[in-house]
């Protein structure tokens, strides 16, 4: 039996999931992980649309080309079933493909809640959150590291069957016809949803407060290291070590149109990475020089960038004359030699100190990301003559230029830098 505590005023509540009747269909039970997001939509209509258009709705391999092309080197075909990495389950499900994952499949097109990756009943299945160290140093991943509910889970929770806030909603979804199937079942064990309701669907929600808290992404964003130890992705490490208090859901679930976003925006996301670097361009000239300053300011209690190791951006600087011809800029190809400090990166390498994909990495290389809140100033000295204006871009690549040659086959928009920040200075 799982339970939660809660405090309400001075009285402290226990609640246990089995204490719910479990989700229904056509009035037959049905494991709650199996429930595709389509059931969700004929009621939470705009949710239902932000996540479908989010990362977490494409994240198997078999719309993510990205994840997609990684699962298919390193794992295998995502519509077969029994495909191991290296004889094991592999861990990528846990995260990619929870719902598969609690059933122990590989073959993610067998089910829609499989397909559909990180859906509803995903998230609002995590219980108690309890960190990815596991016993004896063995890390914990993706949904290993909550206690899994079998009924939904969400921020508030109803008074079941009872106290003014149940009846309220109750009135007011029965007055409009459209029942609220989270308040599950009546003293005579009828289901609250009506014969004709849309789906015959009886789904009785807990309230589970630490979803409002970095403790309902934690499990999947907190870490990752690949077979020798080495970190790919660590948001959930940076920000715990930030100290911040701010919650992720601040910034990626803010609420507009009196619905919690859930589009969940990242490198992905172009208006979400235009928020996330604050710059500044200064100048001032020392005879026939001109001494710039480009400032770079972090808002987040995470690196920029961060998550998956290959995430990378670069700064532009251009000095054009009156005309708008470019006279002078950082550099010609790629900053990565020509003007290291403007390359924001994390390498990997391997034990000839050569940089290597993320399965094969032996350590870390150089990491130039911008670190939670860090202010970091860029200076230059250039030739002034004719110099009219100077131009500061900040670019954002989802992928290393090296990936961007191998991956060919990915779609275009995938390959080309996104400009997240920018600013001109008229002289
Ligand atoms: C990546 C995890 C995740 C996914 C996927 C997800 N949710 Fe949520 N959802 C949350 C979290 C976390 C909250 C709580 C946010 C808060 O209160 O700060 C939440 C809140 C909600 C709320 C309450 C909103 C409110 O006004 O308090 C509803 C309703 C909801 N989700 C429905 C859905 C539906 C429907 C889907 C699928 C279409 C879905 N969620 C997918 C994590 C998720
Ligand atoms: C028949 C309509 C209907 C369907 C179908 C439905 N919901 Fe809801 N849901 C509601 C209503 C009504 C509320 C309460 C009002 C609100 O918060 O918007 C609610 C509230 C919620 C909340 C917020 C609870 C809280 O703690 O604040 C979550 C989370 C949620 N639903 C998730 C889901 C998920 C996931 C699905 C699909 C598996 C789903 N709902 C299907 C009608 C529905
Ligand atoms: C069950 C695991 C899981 C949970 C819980 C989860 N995520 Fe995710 N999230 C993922 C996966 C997997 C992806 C990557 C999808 C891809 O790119 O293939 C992702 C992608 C994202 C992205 C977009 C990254 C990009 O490439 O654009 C953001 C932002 C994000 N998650 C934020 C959150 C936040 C905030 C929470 C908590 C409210 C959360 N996630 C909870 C698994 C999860
Ligand atoms: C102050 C706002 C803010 C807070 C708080 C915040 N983020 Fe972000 N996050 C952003 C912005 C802006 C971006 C886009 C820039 C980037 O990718 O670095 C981003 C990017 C991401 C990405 C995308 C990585 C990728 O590979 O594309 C993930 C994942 C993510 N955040 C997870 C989290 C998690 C988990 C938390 C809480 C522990 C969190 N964020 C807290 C603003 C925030
Ligand atoms: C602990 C959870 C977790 C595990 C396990 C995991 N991933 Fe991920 N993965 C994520 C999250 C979260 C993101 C998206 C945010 C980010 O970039 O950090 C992601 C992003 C990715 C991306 C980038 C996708 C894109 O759209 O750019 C690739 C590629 C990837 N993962 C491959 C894999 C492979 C292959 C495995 C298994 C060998 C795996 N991951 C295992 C959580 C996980």
């Amino acid at each position: 039996m799982r339970c939660l505590l809660g405090f309400l005023g001075a009285a402290a509540w226990v609640l246990c999931s089995s204490g719910l009747s479990a989700a229904q269909l056509d009035g037959k039970p049905v494991p709650i992980h199996r429930i595709s997001a389509k059931h969700c939509k004929e009621c939470h209509q705009d949710i239902y649309r932000q996540w479908k258009g989010s990362m977490h709705a494409q994240s198997t391999a078999l719309s993510d080309p990205i994840h997609g092309a990684f699962y298919r080197m390193v794992v295998g075909d995502p519509t077969q079933e029994g495909v191991t990495k290296g004889g094991k389950y592999p861990v990528c499900l846990k995260c990619h493909a929870p719902n598969a994952a609690r059933d122990g499949t590989t073959k993610l097109d067998a089910a829609p809640a499989y397909a559909e990756g990180v859906n509803c009943v995903a998230c609002h299945t995590l219980g108690t959150y309890h960190g990815i160290q596991g016993p004896e140093g063995k890390m914990r991943l993706g949904i290993d590291t909550w206690t899994l509910s079998d009924t939904l889970l969400g921020p508030n929770g109803f008074f079941h069957e009872q106290g003014e806030a149940a009846q309220r909603l109750r009135v007011e979804y029965e007055e409009s016809g459209d029942l609220n199937p989270h308040l599950g079942r009546d003293n005579q064990g009828k289901p609250y949803m009506s014969e004709e309701d849309v789906q015959d669907l009886d789904l009785p929600l807990a309230p589970n407060p630490e979803m409002k808290t970095a403790a309902a992404c934690l499990g999947c964003h907190d870490r990752r290291n690949n077979p020798h130890g080495v970190s790919l992705c660590q948001t959930g490490d940076e920000y715990l070590e930030g100290g911040s208090r701010e919650t992720c859901q601040s910034c990626h679930m803010p609420v507009a149109g009196g619905v919690v976003n859930h589009a969940m925006g990242g490198g992905h996301d172009l208006a979400m990475l235009r928020r996330a670097v604050k710059l500044n361009l200064h100048a001032q000239s020392q005879g026939n020089q001109l001494q710039v300053e480009v400032v770079l300011e972090n808002l987040q209690p995470h690196n920029v960038p961060t998550g998956a190791p290959f995430r990378n951006a670069y700064l532009k600087l251009s000095a054009l004359d009156a005309s708008g011809k470019v006279l002078w800029t950082n550099f010609q190809v790629h900053p990565a030699k020509e003007d290291p400090q403007a390359f924001l990166v994390y390498t990997l390498l391997n034990d000839q100190d050569q940089p290597a994909p993320p399965p094969k990495a032996t350590k870390p290389g150089m990491d130039t990301r911008l670190k939670p809140f860090e202010r970091r100033t860029l200076s230059y000295h250039l030739p002034a003559e004719g110099v009219d204006s100077l131009r500061a871009e900040l670019y954002y690549n989802l992928l290393w230029p090296a990936l961007v040659k191998k991956l060919k086959h990915l779609p275009e928009a995938l390959k080309q830098p996104k400009r997240m920040a920018w600013q001109e200075l008229k002289l």
